[in-house]
């Protein structure tokens, strides 16, 4: 029985079926990915967002995508197939503060009942290990380090910073944590170029997959830098309202595109579970 219903599926141009049978029935159909980019893996997002946009109540206990999606279990679902279907997962530091210290990027965190069928699909059809590796961006280093995140056997972090983190980070401990690397890339005002940390991950950590799972202000700088391939947005059928001073961000925190170089979409697929609609994008560039 599927979890979601398809209701457009435009990517239907592959032959062979890729994902394992189980994992097929719970999505209502496949799901293909084409060859990375030259240079750069490819860069999907993963986002659940509001009838009127906003990804993030912003308040203490609910300030994570959960009260958006409203647990949605086939949120979840999609979720941990994306995880599942990629090298990296990347989240900026705000995100991982405001998830539960238990919180963890990996498949069967979100959606434990289909972990043997991720696993199946991740081990056995796409021959990758066991987990994603979990890329934590933050320029300044503060990180809270007792999050399950850095001390979880078997789940390999790295933390992209500056220099000045990697001196925050050493400080506090971070060093002899077993599963985690830092590695302090070049920033300008504390702000580290989304195509470096690309180059980084592609070169070094040979990842041709990767899931940005946000928040707002590191998932704008990657659309602005033409940095994200698609989006899987889930339509959360609830509205959240802002204030004139806007607090709760929409997809994209801290910076704007004027109209002649704003991202434009194709639809790829639209999937549907009772009120919730779960849409995927595919960037086509601007309109200019
Ligand atoms: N609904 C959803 O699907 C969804 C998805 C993801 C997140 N969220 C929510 O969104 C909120 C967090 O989003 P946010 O926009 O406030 O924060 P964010 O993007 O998660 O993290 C921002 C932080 O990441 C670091 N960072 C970002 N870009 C950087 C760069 N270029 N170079 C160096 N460091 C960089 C900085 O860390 P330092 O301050 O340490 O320097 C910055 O303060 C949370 O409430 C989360 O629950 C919702």
């Amino acid at each position: 029985m599927g979890l979601v219903r398809t209701l457009i599926d435009r990517d239907q141009e592959y032959a062979e079926p890729t994902l394992p049978q189980g994992l097929r029935e719970l999505y209502d159909g496949d799901l293909h990915f084409p060859t990375p980019p030259a240079r750069r893996p490819f860069v999907i997002g993963n986002f659940v967002s509001t009838l009127d946009g906003v990804v993030s109540y912003k308040l203490k206990d609910h300030a994570a995508g959960s009260t958006i999606s409203g647990s949605d279990p086939a949120d979840r679902f999609i979720m941990g197939l994306l995880r599942s279907a990629a090298d990296a997962v990347i989240v900026g530091a705000r995100t991982v503060q405001d998830v539960s210290p238990k919180g963890l990027w990996i498949p069967e965190y979100t959606y434990p009942d289909a972990k043997h069928l991720y696993s199946e699909y991740r081990v056995n059809v796409m021959h990758k290990p066991e987990y994603p590796l979990v890329v934590i961006v933050s320029g300044s280093g503060r990180l809270e380090l007792g999050r399950a995140i850095f001390r979880t056997p078997g789940v390999p972090t790295i933390v992209i910073t500056t220099s000045a983190g990697r001196d925050e980070l050493a400080k506090a401990g971070a060093t002899k944590l077993g599963a985690v690397q830092i590695h302090a890339l070049d920033a300008s005002d504390g702000s580290i170029a989304p195509l470096a940390i690309l180059r980084l991950l592609y070169l070094q950590f040979r990842v041709r997959m990767l899931l940005h799972e946000g928040g707002p202000t590191l998932f704008g700088q990657f659309l602005a830098a033409e940095a994200v391939d698609e989006l899987f947005m889930t339509l959360s059928p609830q509205i959240a309202g802002r204030k004139a001073d806007a607090v709760r961000p929409a997809l994209v925190q801290g910076l704007e595109f004027m109209p002649d170089c704003a991202p434009w979409f194709q639809l790829l697929s639209v999937k549907q579970k009772a009120e919730h609609l779960y849409l995927r994008y595919r960037r086509t560039g601007s309109r200019s």
